[in-house]
């Protein structure tokens, strides 16, 4: 029986306090037996909607009055500057971005087109792409976490080539791939063609896409570049629920059929590579990311050429995205709590699945699917958070072993080969996300740079599946247990974690 999204949790909720041994009262979670009526209804009002609007205009205002004169100098140049620099940019900008379009042709892994960004890019917006929570523990882990497992081929298995077939489904999306290009802020804060370069690209691979809720390119420029791959769209934990539902009812109607909330975002993290690079929105044109900028011609020129990124999710929003820092910051809502996403799961209704992105923890998947999630998103948003939170890839078994082999696991985090796929695939997810892998490919050349990831990342899985003699991803889950390794010395290095005791519950060698 299939149950619509409105009476799933509280079926589920039935369900688990029924089988509860304990006292009904104490059996019941916080989230309660509320009765369905108990989601509110909330309505979009011209009041509201007028209110948010002069909210919006408010905050712009004080955060362009807040400018100092310099930066009110500079900006206004550049205002003047940008007419010009766009009418020359189809002659200029082929010869000045020639040498980085060049180290993408070039480019045989992520890490080339890691580099290929870093000299391309400004340097405090590749600190702002590239780095993580403090002193960036987790996320080296998250990186490093695959060198933990080895895998074991077969022999003789005759799978030619051609035979490996990886399609995927990833939340109702179709894709030829197992990983797909997920939702990243600001992407024309990178290259100028941002989210559009992306999907454009994805849609090549036949890869799915989720977007940012802090997309600087349109939801139409989005799905028309890939209308069968970018469905997914990812919510933040706003405050503002008249706001959320405007988004939801828009992103409907130009066609997602996929929400994620991402969970871990209620507080910033602290990314102090951000301060170290001098990184601030708006610019303050000091004299050091003046100098940053005469270094980085290209990502300069691109900048200075085309329009000012904006927020293109926010309704009504028509101002650029560095008079929005306040008023985005301000709608996050670090209360968000279970009843808040069992609100936006209703709100989303039957358009599609919905999943949790941020999950780290096998009880909070658990209660997700109790609350109505379709999908486990398991993630530490690349590390970019919760300092020395745990690598996404560690705790995939525990969350897949408590939402079992039904429901839909997503992971991501540090990956940045093919095989990283393949070993997050036999570890227990369905599909596996890609966050800087691609954006290092789109900062370093645009289209042709996520191409030329999606490339990369899409011969190394094929090959691999090919080494290990599998032909599809259902057969590479089936043979996991025989396939997936500890590494010997990880294991000893790790004093034995991965064997018994309380910590072995979260760090099985593979999935059973
Ligand atoms: C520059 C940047 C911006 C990001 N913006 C968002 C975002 O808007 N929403 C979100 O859910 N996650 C965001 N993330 C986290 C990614 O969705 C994803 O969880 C993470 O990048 C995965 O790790 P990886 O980059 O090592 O692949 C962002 C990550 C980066 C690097």
């Amino acid at each position: 029986m299939v149950l619509s999204r409105a009476l799933r949790p509280i079926a589920a909720r039935s369900l688990s306090t029924a089988t509860k041994s304990a006292p009904a009262a104490s059996a019941t979670p916080s989230v309660g037996l509320a009765p369905p009526n108990a989601v509110e209804d909330v309505q979009v009002t011209a009041e509201a909607t007028a209110a948010r609007k002069q909210e919006m205009a408010k905050a712009a205002k004080a955060k362009v009055g807040g400018k100092s004169g310099w930066q009110a100098f500079v900006s206004g140049a550049l205002d003047v500057v940008r007419p010009v620099a766009a009418a020359a940019w189809p002659t200029l900008m082929p010869i000045i971005d020639a040498p980085s379009q060049k180290r993408v042709r070039d480019a045989a892994s992520i890490e080339d087109l890691r580099k290929a960004a870093e000299k391309r890019m400004h340097a405090m917006t590749y600190g702002y792409l590239a780095g993580g929570a403090d002193e960036e523990i987790a996320l080296r882990r998250s990186v490093s976490c695959y060198e933990d497992v080895e895998l074991r081929h077969a022999v003789l298995h005759g799978v030619g080539h051609g035979e490996t077939d990886l399609r995927t489904n990833i939340m109702g999306v179709e894709a030829d791939l197992p990983f797909f290009v997920t939702s990243c802020a600001g992407q024309r804060m990178f290259h100028s063609d941002g989210e559009v370069a992306t999907a454009t690209a994805a849609a090549k691979h036949n890869v799915a896409m989720a977007l940012s809720q802090l997309t600087t390119s349109t939801f139409e420029d989005v799905r028309g570049a890939a209308p069968n791959h970018a469905k997914i769209l990812q919510l933040y934990v706003w405050r503002d629920r008249v706001l959320l539902k405007e988004v939801l009812d828009r992103a409907k109607e130009v066609g997602f059929t996929g929400l994620a909330l991402t969970a871990d975002f209620s507080w910033v993290g602290n990314r102090e590579r951000e301060t170290r690079t001098g990184f601030t929105v708006p610019p303050n044109y000091s004299w050091r990311q003046t100098v940053d900028a005469m270094k980085s011609p290209a990502w300069t020129y691109d900048f200075m050429s085309r329009v000012p990124y904006g927020y293109k999710a926010v309704p009504d929003a028509d101002f650029p995205a560095e008079s929005l820092v306040d008023f985005i910051a301000q709608q996050m809502k670090p209360e968000f709590d279970w009843k808040d996403a069992e609100w936006l799961c209703s709100e989303w209704g039957d358009t599609g699945k919905v999943a949790l992105k941020g999950v780290a923890r096998g009880e909070d998947a658990k209660r997700a699917v109790e609350t109505g999630f379709d999908t486990i998103w398991v993630s530490n948003h690349g590390g970019r958070q919760l300092e020395s939170s745990v690598a996404p890839f560690d705790v995939l078994p525990e969350v897949r072993a408590a939402v079992g082999p039904d429901v839909e696991v997503i992971m991501d985090g540090g990956v940045r080969r093919g095989l990283d796929v393949i070993k997050a695939l036999a570890r227990g997810a369905d599909s596996v996300a890609c966050g800087r892998a691609y954006l290092y490919g789109l900062a370093a050349g645009g289209e042709p740079g996520v191409d030329k990831a999606l490339t990369i990342l899409s011969k190394d899985c094929h090959l691999a599946m090919g080494l290990l003699g599998c032909r599809t991803v259902a057969e590479l889950k089936e043979r996991a247990p025989e396939i997936l390794l500890v590494n010997q010395a990880s294991a000893r290095r790790q004093g034995g974690i991965f064997q018994g005791g309380q910590a072995g519950k979260v760090l099985q060698p593979c999935l059973q």
